[in-house]
């Protein structure tokens, strides 16, 4: 049995979405969730800051006494998952938009995908979409400005809707009856999406996937906590820990101590 705890990383408060999940699944374990708010969003950044940011972040966290990582940030998979994998000495749970499940659950084979820039653009993604059955169609759009916006705590505001409206209308437009919601911040605007377009479009999001995975991670390395241990959470920002805390309590229901870490110099890399 191992008590140390499970690093949740993204650039900011959308890996909460996965943190969800994994505590549903996983309520035994003690999890450290950190946003790298400073830098956010990733998703237009230049690639090899990503890239950098990501490992230097993990490198943290792993330092910190994490036994295994949760990347729950597309953004960060993509650029980083890999050289994670070669450098870090735990396990490393990654993201990626559920194009498969949406292909196997879409009637109309007309698959809306939104996602960041940095994600569609990624060489990771576009294999990922070269290896999928040609029946179905991918609408790939990138999701611009809406990282920002729920940073700032906004999820249904008229901002958000008239974003969401312009990303939404031309895939139902071209017959999309599914969409896979590729960035881990988005699964936050379900409820404005579902009130936009009822039920023209099922959603598709990976958190629970991911939290199985990490699941059998942990059995597969014999890292799992013991199953009656009372796990802390713990919260860092690099940017506001106040601010982490009360987005966390209002999206998740959580109440947990917050604390504003600094993780510099950041890669000197056009960020
Ligand atoms: N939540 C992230 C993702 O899944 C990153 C968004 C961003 O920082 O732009 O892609």
């Amino acid at each position: 049995m191992n008590p140390s705890p499970i690093g949740v990383f993204d650039s900011g408060l959308g890996g909460l979405s996965v943190l969800r999940e994994v505590r549903a699944m996983l309520p035994h374990e003690p999890l450290v969730y950190l946003a790298d708010s400073r830098y956010a969003p990733y998703g237009d950044k230049p690639e090899a800051f990503v890239e950098a940011r990501t490992l230097q972040v993990c490198e943290w966290l792993v330092a910190q006494g994490c036994k295994a990582l949760v990347i729950a940030c597309n953004t960060a998979t993509m650029h980083a998952v890999q050289t994670l994998r070669e450098r870090l000495p735990v396990p490393i749970i990654g993201v990626e938009p559920g194009l498969k499940p949406a292909a196997a659950s879409s009637r109309s084979k007309v698959v809306g995908v939104l996602a960041t820039a940095n994600t569609l653009k990624s060489a990771k993604f576009n294999r990922l979409l070269a290896t999928l059955a040609p029946e179905s169609r991918y609408l790939c759009t990138a999701g611009h400005g809406l990282v920002a916006l729920i940073e700032q705590g906004d999820v249904s505001g008229p901002a958000i809707r008239e974003k969401l409206d312009a990303y939404l209308t031309p895939m139902l437009d071209a017959g999309a009856d599914t969409l896979v919601l590729g960035c881990t911040h988005y699964p936050f605007l379900s409820g404005t999406i579902r009130d936009m377009v009822g039920d023209r479009l099922a959603l598709i999001d990976t958190g629970l996937a991911i939290a199985r995975q990490l699941s059998r991670k942990l059995d597969e390395f014999g890292l799992a906590a013991s199953p009656d241990g009372a796990p802390e959470i713990r919260y860092l920002s690099t940017k506001d820990a106040r601010h982490l805390h009360d987005m966390a309590a209002a999206l998740l229901q959580v109440d947990a101590r917050a604390e504003t870490v600094a993780i510099e110099p950041a890669p000197a890399i056009g960020a």
